[in-house]
């Protein structure tokens, strides 16, 4: 075992982190060891990792800003992948914006705003990276990720190449992109922006995070849990359940906003899964509505050599639980230490 990572190491050509605490990668906090974990600065290193990934069976997971993805407290026994400083550039020409995936949501926000572009506005207070809103195509109620989209570029694991996807060929849904299906690394986007008055944006910005925070709590969660289904809120489904404030473990539903769940940080994977099942059943025996995860949910390492850049076990395809070794407590034997590769 110990070979195969040293082997990556050398054939990559970068330092490898190892037994990285995924708590620290997911907003929710909670998540066993990544068994290997490295930063990729370059679309170059990114092939060479993948490709040294792939020869030698170690299945891959690409992470964005960790909002949206949950991880078991097996861990993952593969290698975690994030994108560095190298893909969080934004250039601006006129109205057309380019952005790496690893940009921060608000960061880009407020350098559109600055420079007085409009149409991303509207996802102000939506955490994470581009890359990530892109892939759950993130949105608040009115407006989503894919509506400022012109163009994505990817590295298409498959064909092993770079591709610029169109629009259309994103197949932007609700929560949902093409992403989910082809194992793609989304390595930045293309936007056409209108020009817009500063003041205009952000007064939409201020609106928008006002609502929010007065919406939805603050605390360690993963944002919203499940998927609103049949033009309902599942947020006002679990209140009309009555399941506001109910706890399991360290977990518990919010008083403010039933889809969001908050960790007092003593939350295990147990707790998310018992408190997922619980309030499922609640709101299908109250609603006839079987609740679908809008979360990303990481169980296990598939066993094959395959790399993947869509969710391992999403709520459609929930795996089995082969992995179930505790390796929550044991000591991170060894960490990134700088460049490339550098993994904190
Ligand atoms: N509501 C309740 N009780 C609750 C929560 C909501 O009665 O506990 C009611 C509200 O009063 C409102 C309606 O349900 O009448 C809709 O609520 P809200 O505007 O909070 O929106 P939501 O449908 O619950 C969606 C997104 C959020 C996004 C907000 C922004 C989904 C699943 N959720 O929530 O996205 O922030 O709109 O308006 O699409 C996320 O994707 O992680 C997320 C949090």
């Amino acid at each position: 075992m110990e070979n195969k990572w040293q082997s990556l190491e050398s054939a990559a050509g970068m330092p490898i982190a190892r037994d990285v605490s995924l708590r620290r990668y997911s907003s929710l906090g909670i998540g066993g060891y990544a068994a290997g974990a490295v930063t990729v600065e370059t679309v170059a290193s990114l092939e060479k990792i993948l490709g040294s990934a792939e020869s030698l069976g170690i299945a891959v997971k690409i992470l964005g800003g960790g909002t949206n993805v949950v991880f078991s407290d097996s861990g993952y026994p593969g290698l975690l992948v994030r994108l560095g400083e190298g893909f969080k550039k934004i250039e601006i020409q006129q109205t057309r914006v380019r952005a790496g995936a690893a940009v921060h949501l608000t960061a880009l926000i407020t350098r559109c705003m600055e420079v007085g572009l409009g149409g991303v506005e509207k996802l102000a207070g939506i955490p994470g990276t581009l890359g990530g809103a892109i892939f759950q195509n993130s949105g608040a109620r009115d407006y989503e990720t894919g509506r400022a989209i012109a163009s994505v570029t990817c590295w298409d694991m498959a064909e092993r190449r770079l591709r610029e996807l169109k629009k259309e060929e994103i197949r932007f849904g609700y929560r949902t992109s093409c992403f989910h299906l082809m194992p793609a690394v989304i390595l930045s986007a293309e936007m056409d922006l209108q020009p817009a008055p500063r003041e205009s944006l952000m007064a939409e910005v201020s609106a928008r995070m006002k609502y929010r925070n007065s919406t939805q709590p603050a605390g360690r969660s993963i944002g919203c849990i499940f998927k609103n289904a049949e033009g309902r809120s599942a947020g006002q489904m679990i209140e009309e359940a009555g399941l506001k404030g109910r706890r399991i473990g360290g977990l518990v539903i919010s008083d403010l906003h039933g889809n969001f769940f908050l960790n007092d940080n003593r939350a295990t994977f147990k707790d998310f899964e018992d408190l997922v099942a619980m309030v499922r059943t609640e709101v299908k025996n109250k609603f006839g509505i079987l609740l679908e995860l809008e979360v990303e949910v990481v169980r296990e390492n598939p066993t094959s050599a395959n790399t993947e850049g869509g969710p391992v076990c999403g709520s459609q395809n929930r795996g089995s639980e082969a992995v179930r070794e505790n390796v929550e407590h044991r000591p991170p034997r060894r960490w990134k230490i700088s460049g490339e590769g550098n993994f904190i």
